[in-house]
């Protein structure tokens, strides 16, 4: 059916961490060619578009978030040659493609950064990036007491004396954005994909890159912070009113090209108001919407996230955008396998307590699925989402390789977690991951039970976590009432959210201790699990054709 809604509003939109999805040349690390041999896969799942993270030239001190040329694909990845033929590819498949942008750092070993180095204090080459003096006798002590968000100061200082801003690793020095440059430069990188054919980008730390050019200190808050924690409002480099700016040039440019390109936001902020300023008329086109994420496993706490995020989108005119997990956090799986699921606080790094329970955790897993998808907007699905992955939260020690671990001083495991390498066939690691005649092994161990959950041994199974999503998928393309819009709540029991989408759909959720008798029906279109007697168990959801 031809429709004049634009593809972004109510896009499924797969993530792709390209060094952990499929490796065509066994060198253990995942591959451009990996994903390209791995279409036909995600075409059968049914996703409109890949979000596909940092690609590009990097010493990988931050899994590719620390790029040191936007304009060259990183050899371990592929070549320039391969991005375009996957961007081709997936066209052809049917599947947009959006890379991830990093415009709030670059790699230490960037050009800029590298002459900046070279030129010494003072120079108009470390005039791009953050450079102060210190503070105290000579200088010692750092320019004020900004903290990394992978733990320590957020400055270090050179042989020469000064220091330099990074937000996040050491090796990823922050960019002056008052610098009229550092905008031209990435105005071009964005025409440099935008001409090769991408469809849009996904924005890293949108929100970080205005910074009060005083660089104050960051006010003391009483109680256990690092300095990170909320409120982001007023704060000296998160989510400043100046950044839109920069966002409403770069809308410009996508609109530019053919072809509804599209932009979203890795934004975080204090409230759905602030987030909702990012997709104004004029602004970016989504943002993630991570108060989802953060919610915990409570019909209440989801049922006041769904209201306030749809009210201040629906508000200036913007898609909500749906998000269980990504690279970032701990696979959701995992989250809800705990009794009671902690609400999450925003910036500090989720670290759940409790006994654990896959199947408690799996089965709120499919319930949740059918609850995101059902909602009015677009939605993010995470490689291994679709395969119920839980979070491999028992990698040794010695594998570890995100900065947190060494950063945080050995007291957070990091991200690894999420991150390991996806299943695919057979009945040993590498899991048809890598080629059978690999020269290495993936880069994160695989657990060996994986072979229960990997996409061929899930393929066909209709009791199967892949299932579920296929056919999810399947009928959110086919029904009417599903993708944008806005929905209706319809009264229920505390404990369940029952809500209807017009026409004719239903969608019910029993996030209760008590089974739950169905409201009148024409027809179950898809459950999370069996039904008995017509009563929903707890944890579980169904849409219902009404
Ligand atoms: C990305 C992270 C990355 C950080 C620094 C984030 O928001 O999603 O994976 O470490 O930005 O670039
Ligand atoms: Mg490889």
């Amino acid at each position: 059916m031809p429709s004049t809604t634009p593809w972004w509003r109510s896009a499924v939109i797969y993530q792709v961490y390209v060094r952990s999805f499929a490796d065509s040349n066994g060198d253990g690390v995942g591959d451009i060619a990996g994903i390209r041999s791995r279409l036909p896969y995600l075409e059968s799942l049914g996703v409109d578009a890949l979000w596909i993270n940092p690609w590009y030239k990097s010493p990988m001190a931050d899994g590719g978030y620390d790029v040191a040329d936007f304009r060259a694909v990183d050899p371990l990845f592929g070549t320039l040659a391969d991005a375009e033929q996957l961007i081709a590819d997936a066209h052809e498949h049917g599947i947009r493609v959006i890379p991830d942008i990093v415009p709030n750092h670059t790699s230490d070993q960037h050009a800029w950064f590298q002459q900046a180095l070279a030129a010494g204090p003072g120079s108009p080459e470390r005039e791009r990036y953050i450079f102060r003096p210190g503070r105290g006798p000579d200088g010692v002590d750092p320019p004020n007491n900004w903290v990394s968000c992978f733990g320590g100061p957020a400055w270090t200082r050179l042989p020469d004396g000064d220091w330099y801003l990074h937000l996040y690793a050491p090796e990823q020095p922050d960019l002056n954005w008052q610098h009229p440059e550092v905008h031209t430069e990435f105005e071009s990188i964005l025409r440099f994909w935008f001409s090769r054919g991408v469809d849009g980008f996904r924005i890293d730390v949108a929100h970080g890159l205005a910074k009060d050019p005083e660089l104050p200190d960051l006010p003391l808050l009483p109680g256990p912070t690092d300095g990170q924690s909320r409120p982001f409002a007023q704060h000296p480099h998160w989510d400043r009113d100046e950044v839109h700016d920069i966002y409403r040039t770069w809308r410009k440019i996508a609109d530019e090209f053919d072809g509804e390109r599209a932009f979203v936001a890795e934004a975080w902020a204090d409230t759905p108001e602030r987030l909702a300023a990012y997709v104004r008329p004029g602004g970016l086109h989504t943002a993630f919407n991570f108060d989802f994420l953060m919610a915990s496993w409570d019909a209440e706490d989801l049922r006041t996230v769904i209201d306030d995020s749809l009210a201040m989108l629906i508000g200036v005119g913007a898609p909500a955008t749906w998000v269980l997990s990504n690279h970032d956090v701990m696979r959701h799986t995992s989250r809800y396998a705990r009794k009671n699921v902690a609400r999450w606080v925003p910036n500090q790094r989720y670290q759940p307590e409790g006994d654990i329970d896959l199947e408690l955790g799996t089965r709120r897993a499919r319930a949740a699925a059918l609850l995101m998808l059902a909602l009015p907007g677009g939605a993010y699905i995470y490689q291994g989402d679709e395969l119920g992955l839980p979070e491999v939260e028992d990698l040794p020690e010695a594998d570890l390789q995100d900065p947190i671990w060494e950063r945080s001083g050995h007291t957070d495991r990091g991200r690894d977690g999420c991150r390991v390498p996806i299943p695919w066939s057979g009945q040993s690691a590498p899991f048809g991951f890598s080629p059978a005649d690999a020269s290495a092994e993936p880069w994160l161990p695989q657990p060996a039970n994986w072979s229960e959950r990997s996409v061929e041994a899930q393929t066909g199974d209709e009791t199967s976590m892949l299932e579920l999503y296929r056919t999810a998928l399947q009928l959110r393309r086919e029904h009417s009432a599903l993708g944008d819009g806005t929905l209706a709540w319809v009264e229920a029991p505390a404990g369940v959210l029952t809500f209807r989408r017009d026409p004719g759909f239903l969608c019910v959720v029993n996030l209760s201790d008590e089974p739950y008798r169905l409201p009148e029906h024409t027809a179950t279109l898809l459950a999370s699990g069996p039904i008995t007697d017509g009563l929903l168990d707890p944890d579980h959801a169904i849409w219902l054709q009404v």
